[in-house]
């Protein structure tokens, strides 16, 4: 078996932070929510791995390299457009051969791993296997109906009327029967080859689509209110470690963890928080569930339930909660009377004032 991982997605949801980072790479409790996957991937044995990459395709290949690192062979597959996953799977048809592989789509996070997917897949051998979810906004997703006995009936992308609230999850396994539904697709509404619609035509086809509910915990990390939510699911299990400098002036409460050449200084930290290598803190309270990247800075403010990229600096500005902020930004007090804001924003910016 082997893998392919799609990378390919330009990450709308993710403005502006994805104007500039590949969505796959933002990082939850520190680290590359592309890396998990690729760790569970690792999981189940697979070694050779396709990564699906666009036009952030040099600053995955920078971070994931040859997948050594991982235990993994990557061999990097270039989409020119992002033109559905199916269409990842069509540029992958070389590279896949005839072996089954699972499909993993690169910005889902999903706990507990994907060997009994996997082991499920060997023992049962369906041309396809997928995984659901009950969602609340299904509209958003690609979506299953199940006969009585809970077998898959048809599938449908985004659909306005939703026939079930039981949504596709980005991890799926395919026979190479699924090459011919690929080749015979047309582009959806939303231009784009829909794997969805390659697995309604295998069902039309008369040939076994398997699916399972998922267990453990899933999420699309696509926007940011899921992004911040997995970041707070990850630092839940943080093991405590302190290797950078805590003066006597401050308190860590909880499980911290200070990597090498971080300091806290003066300053309140309640856990579970990380602290990025080099990234001080100065006069300032961090609370629950915030990653802090490295080389960054906090001084005289308050940071909660938030994700702060590389290089950031956030100083005198009070309190700043929910929210996801991108590499090299400052973020300062200013001196202006009257009070007034002054803002340099990228595009798609969201900013929410208090008032
Ligand atoms: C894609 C699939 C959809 C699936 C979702 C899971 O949606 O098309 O069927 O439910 O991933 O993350 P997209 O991220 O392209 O909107």
């Amino acid at each position: 078996m082997k893998a392919l991982v799609l990378a390919g997605g330009s990450g709308t949801r993710l403005r502006p932070i994805t104007h500039t980072s590949a969505k796959q790479l933002v990082p939850v409790a520190n680290k590359p929510v592309l890396f998990y996957g690729l760790e569970a991937i690792a999981q189940t044995g697979v070694r050779e791995v396709g990564l699906v990459v666009g036009d952030t395709h040099a600053e995955i290949e920078a971070a994931v390299g040859d997948g050594s690192a991982f235990g993994l062979e990557v061999t990097y597959l270039r989409q020119e457009a992002p033109l559905g996953l199916a269409h990842g799977v069509l540029i992958a048809r070389d590279f896949l051969g005839d072996d089954d592989f699972v499909m993993y789509l690169g910005d889902n996070f999903i706990v507990g791993g994907i060997n009994e997917l996997v082991d499920r897949f060997n023992t049962r051998r369906p041309a396809a296997q997928i995984l659901l979810t009950e969602v609340s906004d299904p509209k958003q997703f690609g979506v299953a109906e199940l006969d009585a006995q809970g077998r898959v009936i048809g599938l449908e992308e985004k659909p306005e009327r939703p026939k079930s609230d039981l949504a596709l999850v980005g991890v799926y396994l395919f026979s190479p029967a699924v090459h011919r539904a690929v080749a015979e697709l047309k582009p959806s509404w939303r231009g784009e080859l829909e794997i969805t619609d390659a697995i309604q035509w295998l069902i039309e086809e008369g040939l076994d689509v398997d699916s399972s509910v998922i267990s453990g915990y899933w999420k699309d990390t696509g926007n940011v209110t899921d992004m911040l939510e997995v970041n707070r699911l990850v630092l839940e299990s943080l093991e405590p470690r302190v290797e950078g400098l805590v003066d006597e002036a401050s308190e860590l409460v909880g499980r911290v963890v200070v990597e090498p050449g971080a300091s806290v200084e003066r300053s309140r930290v309640v856990g579970p928080v990380i602290l990025g290598a080099g990234t001080r803190i100065r006069d300032s309270y961090v609370g629950p569930f915030t990653s802090v990247g490295a080389d960054c800075l906090v001084s005289d403010s308050e940071l909660d339930y938030s994700i702060v990229l590389q290089g950031t600096s956030i100083v005198g500005v009070g309190r700043i909660e929910s929210s996801l902020i991108g590499h090299h930004v400052e973020v300062t007090a200013s001196v202006n009377t009257p009070k007034a804001h002054r803002l340099v924003l990228g595009d798609h910016s969201k900013v929410r004032i208090g008032t």
